[in-house]
């Protein structure tokens, strides 16, 4: 946590916000409820009968191996489903129209309901077309990897890729409900879970040291308890989001790693070989832990650690020198920056952050060669 914000304030908050029987979480927020548990517990409380109807989004994996599962529980006279193509280079505008389009065919008014089944990019882009289509209504959010359960489903953010840049239209508009259920994992490839795990890593990173310690002991993913593991991750999002929903302050340290790693992900997407969101991320953090060594903040052998984690558990790329200055302009499009200067949030230890912090080009660029050499 940030050295300002005392972990106990935050700690004392969520034990009073959430309600814990064996297997099953429930975190409240502001405005909606998130739980942990098997999908037919959760629904319970949804109350699917006062939605004019449900329209379910998939892409052809959650259609196959999770829409079977979620139809046994969902009882309502009309369902309707939205099939759009997996993967991030469909999360575009072109898709959002043909969502909108199905959601005019379906006949969808305010008091329909959409269910997001899939991973983060279900999420965001299928919140995006609630939230706009006649002005909004309601969504819910079954966060189906490893990735969208720890991270993109927790915290309203919603949207889009345009013109190459990630993430640049969209909305904050929180869902109704969030229902994280570990069994979607089942099915989910390896290389997929490692993905959603570099953002479990982020959060420890930023906040729980002691969390970073026990997932440098995992030695095989088969035997994670997955259930608890993202109970935490969960748990540090939900208390960074809770006190700054629109990222004006706290919310900032969640771009750990994101600033590089979303420059490194697009140029990525275009090429013959695009990365997952966690793998870029991965860089990123090594980056961005780079950068905050040389500023000082992170003692140098914790910069060693972190990144003898990162090289052993996710693949080396190589980033040729001939991308820098197109990985420059990106991230001085990235919407987080505030002046025409690069934002970084930056480590002050395993476990603590800073934001607000900027970084010259030569220095970006001298963590990127960091990065190329190991
Ligand atoms: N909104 C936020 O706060 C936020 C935060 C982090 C990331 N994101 C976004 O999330 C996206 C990445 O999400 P992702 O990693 O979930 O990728 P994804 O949505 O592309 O899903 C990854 C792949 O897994 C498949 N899949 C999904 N569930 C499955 C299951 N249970 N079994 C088998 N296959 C399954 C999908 O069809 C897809 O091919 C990025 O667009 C990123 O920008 C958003």
């Amino acid at each position: 946590m940030s050295k300002n914000n005392a972990n106990a304030t935050s700690k004392q908050k969520i034990s009073f916000f959430f309600v814990r029987k064996i297997n099953i979480m429930i975190l409240k927020l502001k405005n909606y409820d998130l739980h942990i548990e098997k999908i037919n517990q959760a629904l319970v409380d949804l109350e699917v009968e006062k939605y004019s109807q449900i329209i379910i989004l998939v892409d052809e994996n959650t259609k196959r191996f999770c829409l079977p599962y979620l139809l046994k529980y969902i009882n309502a006279q009309k369902i309707n489903i939205i099939q759009i193509k997996s993967g991030e280079k469909n999360k575009n505008l072109k898709t959002c129209e043909k969502i909108w389009s199905k959601m005019m065919d379906f006949q969808a008014d305010r008091k329909a309901l959409l269910i997001n089944l899939g991973g983060g990019v279900i999420g965001d882009m299928g919140g995006f077309c609630a939230s706009t289509f006649k002005r909004g209504f309601d969504f819910i959010q079954i966060p189906t990897t490893l990735l969208s359960q720890v991270d993109s489903s927790v915290g309203g953010k919603l949207g889009i890729d345009f013109k190459g840049i990630k993430n640049s239209i969209g909305v904050f508009q929180d869902p109704k409900m969030v229902i994280i259920d570990p069994f979607f994992l089942k099915t989910l490839s390896k290389r997929e879970l490692k993905s959603g795990f570099a953002e479990m890593i982020k959060h420890s990173l930023i906040a729980d040291e002691k969390q970073w310690k026990n997932f440098q002991t995992i030695g095989d993913f088969d035997e994670v308890d997955w259930q608890t593991a993202i109970e935490k991750s969960v748990l540090i999002k939900k208390n960074i989001v809770e006190k700054d929903p629109f990222e004006k302050n706290i919310r900032k340290a969640l771009n750990f790693g994101h600033t590089i790693g979303h420059a490194v992900e697009s140029h990525f997407l275009e090429s013959e070989k695009p990365l997952l969101h966690g793998e870029a991320i991965a860089i990123g953090m090594i980056c961005e832990a780079y950068i905050s060594c040389e500023k000082n903040l992170l003692p140098k052998e914790k910069l060693e650690k972190i990144t003898s984690f990162f090289l052993k558990n996710y693949e080396k790329v190589n980033i040729s020198s001939e991308i820098h200055g197109k990985l420059i302009e990106t991230m001085l499009q990235d919407k987080k920056n505030e002046t025409s200067e690069i934002n970084f949030t930056l480590l002050s230890d395993i476990g603590t952050f800073e934001i607000n912090h900027t970084a010259n080009t030569t220095l970006i660029l001298e963590s990127i060669e960091y990065y190329n050499s190991l």
